[in-house]
């Protein structure tokens, strides 16, 4: 089953660009509209929604936080984004103009699931994310939007991730259209460009031989730090915890405007520190921080490993490692910026002797809370 694969995880992150493509299946019309009918969401509640709040673990909490980014620029709605496990023991403030939406892989996540009826007992209108059919949150839930990832059997989770982001940017998108905070030259535009991305992704994967080669090198290290802003700042999260699971290394992952009040503390010589660099064409001053950021830690010394963009030189002189990825719009980066990340873990994971697939102590569905 695996394909020739050394791994399920290997075979998963190769099927990303398939996945996403399933994902973005017949849910654009011929007139570039999205259609999200099969989910059922209210249209009222798409209308009228005061406010969104993304509820879910793990690496599907780090979709939820790229997704606020997307919900706040098209839908223009307040967005939180929560861990099931602290929202459900809170006292949200929620009523039936709250939208929740629930991501889960596997449908089955006991702490979602206790969020979301803790959500419904409040009146909130609750949509869920998710990638197997029929399982329990899709079944509590008002309305359901599937991801096509296909079954993902390793652990850590590849292909889902990806095909959630997916599905977050459609229902941003869909809310934004729905409340006509977002106009249809936008929508399409921003539909082409997602629908690109597959693209974008087979070619992330044909230059992944220097990612691995690196990671090689680095398996004998202790810790491993992620910088990352706006929505790069969840793929740091993402890969740091790729890290943890995978290589039972210590990595942490942090917004690079907080370096100065703290984690720069952490750098000393030799530290590899890996660094998303957001688009030089999004947010210029953004971009321009990160680089200075990079040139502050590797003034202290440490290996940089940077991830940016396809003809982005400014990044090049500060770079001890340097790792290109596709020009997307930025909003989009993490869906090609994740991977790198996924591969980097994995080859780590491997150079150490660990079984990507079943890694220790961890379950692929957390069913307990
Ligand atoms: O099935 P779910 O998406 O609800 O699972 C959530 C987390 O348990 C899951 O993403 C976990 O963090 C993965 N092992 C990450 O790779």
């Amino acid at each position: 089953e695996k394909d020739g694969y050394a791994s399920f995880m290997l075979k998963e992150i190769a099927e990303q660009p398939r996945a996403v493509a399933d994902t973005l299946l017949g849910r654009v019309a011929e007139d570039g509209t999205l259609r999200l009918d099969e989910a059922r969401v209210r249209p009222e509640v798409l209308r009228e929604a005061r406010k969104v709040v993304v509820v879910a673990c793990g690496t599907a909490f780090h979709a939820g936080l790229i997704a606020k980014y997307a919900i706040e620029h098209w839908a223009r709605v307040p967005c939180e984004v929560e861990l099931a496990s602290e929202f459900r023991y809170r006292d949200p403030i929620l009523d039936h103009r709250t939208l929740v939406v629930a991501i889960s892989q596997s449908g089955e996540t006991m702490d979602t699931l206790m969020a979301l009826r803790h959500a419904r007992e409040q009146g909130a209108h609750v949509l869920a994310i998710c990638n197997t059919n029929g399982s329990t949150i899709p079944r509590e839930s008002d309305a359901v939007l599937y991801t096509h990832a296909g079954p993902e059997v390793a652990v850590a989770s590849t292909k889902a991730f990806l095909t959630q982001l997916v599905a977050c940017y459609l229902v941003a998108l869909y809310l934004g259209q729905a409340r006509g905070s977002t106009d249809g030259a936008e929508i399409r535009a921003a539909v082409r460009e997602l629908a690109r991305v597959p693209d974008a992704l087979e070619r992330t994967l044909a230059t992944m031989e220097p990612v691995r080669d690196l990671a090689r090198d680095l398996a004998d290290k202790r810790t491993v730090l992620f910088l990352g802003r706006h929505v790069g700042y969840p793929v740091a999260l993402e890969g740091a915890l790729k890290l943890k699971e995978l290589a039972y290394m210590h990595a942490e992952g942090f917004a690079a405007g907080e370096l100065k009040h703290g984690p720069i503390a952490l750098v000393e010589p030799g530290l590899p520190v890996v660094v998303v660099v957001p688009s030089p064409s999004g947010h210029r001053l953004l971009h321009d921080k990160i680089v200075s950021n990079i040139q502050e830690i590797r003034a202290r010394g440490a290996r940089t490993v940077v991830v940016a963009e396809e003809g982005d030189e400014s990044v090049v002189p500060y770079a001890d490692h340097l790792v290109r990825v596709p020009a997307v719009p930025p909003l989009l980066q993490p869906l090609v910026a994740t991977v790198p990340l996924q591969v980097f873990a994995c080859a780590l994971a491997t150079g150490r002797g660990n079984d990507v697939d079943q890694p220790r102590n961890l379950a692929k569905s957390v069913t307990v809370e």
